[in-house]
């Protein structure tokens, strides 16, 4: 039995990655606070006839998190895979966030990656197998307003990546690091974060059903990609902003406030998990069933086998290039 490990398992995209995994016949590590949210994913779990284990633990705290995964081995066996999804975030605009919750947003969003990624690593590396799977965003590439944290937070992870993949290449390591960058899903966070918005926030639509975040992410641990774009809308924000930012920063100036709230005003100090859990069962779904859509012409393209076979190929074709460059230039 292969033992996946995922950090935000009790909610959102974690919670549908870990529903996912057990189905498909791995023992799952569930990490993330709310011990309500964890205990129902692990009963998920065990009903499609998996195991599951679970660590209540802040992924920002690296010795937590360590701790976690050496848990996870000892009671599930090696982990073949570990993907960092937990989140945290601030809705609204910079000059109304206090330095402290910019700070703990960055502590969850990009710490908690990099945290994530050494548990991951100091198994792995010794072993010389294993994948670590980036759970990114569209806005790893493109910042949008009202959500500087959350961006800035996204920007650093994946630019984090990109350097250990290089020192995994350097090391000529099996062990392989993918990300998945997504659009707008429809999870619990709108509701559960902490918001500074007249009106209650919503994903920019097209909105997407986290099944389809949790298929990429399955594909992205199984095929040798670098990594998956989700969803048209990731491939037009990141080619867009390459090719236009200026144009890009005067059309989200103008809808991106908009776009982000719907027409319900904000309950006014409304609980949320920015430095706690919140009690209660979350779940994968967010308030948006009704307008997401579960299924993305873009990605079953994309994970469809001759297509998929392509992009893998592309992708091993320019890691070869690269070391041909290195040796020419060398
Ligand atoms: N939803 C979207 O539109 C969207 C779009 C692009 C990318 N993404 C990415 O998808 C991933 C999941 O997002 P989501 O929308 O599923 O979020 P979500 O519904 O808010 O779930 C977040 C998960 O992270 C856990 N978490 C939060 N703070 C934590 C901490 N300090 N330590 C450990 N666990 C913590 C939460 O559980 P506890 O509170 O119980 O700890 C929960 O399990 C994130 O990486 C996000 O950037 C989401």
């Amino acid at each position: 039995m292969s033992v996946v490990a995922i950090t935000g398992a009790s909610a959102g995209i974690g919670r549908a990655a870990a529903r996912m995994f057990a189905e498909r016949g791995y023992d799952v590590g569930l990490v993330a606070r709310g011990g309500d949210g964890l205990d129902a994913a692990a009963a998920e779990v065990r009903m499609a006839g998996s195991r599951a284990y679970v660590v209540q633990a802040d992924v920002g705290d690296a010795e937590a998190l360590d701790r976690a995964a050496q848990q996870i081995e000892e009671e599930l066996g090696p982990i073949d895979v570990w993907i960092n999804d937990a989140m945290a975030t601030v809705f609204g605009p910079f000059l109304e966030l206090e330095p402290d919750e910019f700070r703990r947003v960055t502590e969850v969003t990009y710490l908690g990656v990099v945290n994530g990624t050494r548990a991951a690593l100091r198994r792995m590396v010794p072993r010389d197998r294993g994948v670590i799977i980036q759970v990114g965003s569209a806005l790893a590439y493109r910042g949008i307003p009202l959500q500087s944290a959350y961006c800035g937070a996204k920007h650093a992870a994946q630019g984090f990546t990109d350097s250990i993949r290089c020192e995994l290449l350097h090391d000529e390591s099996n062990v392989r690091l993918a990300e998945v960058q997504m659009p707008a899903v429809n999870t619990p966070q709108f509701r559960i974060q902490r918001s500074k918005l007249s009106h209650q926030a919503q994903p920019v639509p097209p909105i997407f059903q986290p099944e389809l975040a949790a298929e990429a992410i399955w594909h992205a641990a199984h095929n040798r990609r670098r990594q998956i774009w989700v969803g048209f809308p990731t491939v037009y924000t990141i080619l867009g902003n390459r090719l236009a930012a200026p144009l890009l920063d005067a059309f989200l100036g103008k809808t991106g406030y908009d776009s982000q709230q719907v027409d319900e005003p904000e309950v006014p100090d409304r609980p949320d998990n920015l430095y706690e859990p919140l009690p209660g069962d979350h779940g994968s779904h967010g308030a948006f069933d009704s307008v997401a859509k579960t299924t993305s012409r873009q990605l079953t393209l994309l994970l469809s086998p001759p297509v998929a076979l392509i992009a893998e190929s592309l992708d091993s074709l320019g890691a070869r290039a690269g070391r041909l460059l290195a040796r020419l230039t060398a």
